[in-house]
């Protein structure tokens, strides 16, 4: 998959991020995909997430055989994040990528758990038609998300 990003939308939302760091989030997530279980649906997915001190974590999906129990790779990063540093985190970026080479954006439940340790600026980048790399902030992905 191209590490590119879609001209279109890098026009319409542009990213503070350098090419160079989008790459490597980009990377990373692609990397981690290979540590998926999951072999129920063969849809291996990973997430790397940038946090706003510049620490990446990442995180794969881990299905069960009670489906309902699976966990996405963007949760999977995401608790992963918390776990290490602790429940002050935000995430400046996250990345996803699979290795099924399809477009994929975020599920609802994703985005939800992003919305959680975001900032107004968190960019979201996932996979996109023809191998392209689409980019938005999580409120336009979520714009009414649930608030406590
Ligand atoms: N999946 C993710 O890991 N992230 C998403 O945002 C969408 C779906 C996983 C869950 C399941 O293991 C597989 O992809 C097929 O739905």
């Amino acid at each position: 998959m191209s590490s590119e990003l879609s001209d279109e939308f890098s026009k319409n939302h542009p990213s503070d991020l350098t090419p160079t760091q989008i790459a490597s989030l980009q990377q990373h997530a692609v990397t981690v995909a290979h540590h998926a279980y999951a072999p129920y649906s063969k849809f291996r997915v990973g997430a790397a997430v940038l946090l706003t001190d510049g620490t990446i974590v990442t995180g794969c999906n881990v299905e069960n055989a009670s489906y309902r129990l699976t966990t996405c790779a963007e949760q999977t990063a995401i608790t992963s994040a918390v776990a290490l540093h602790g429940p002050g985190i935000r995430i400046r970026a996250i990345a996803v990528a699979n290795l099924n080479e399809t477009a994929s954006q975020p599920c609802g439940a994703c985005r939800q758990t992003i919305h959680e340790f975001s900032t107004p600026d968190t960019i979201v980048f996932y996979p996109a038609e023809a191998g392209t790399i689409a980019q938005a902030t999580i409120a336009e992905l979520l714009p009414a998300a649930f608030l406590l």
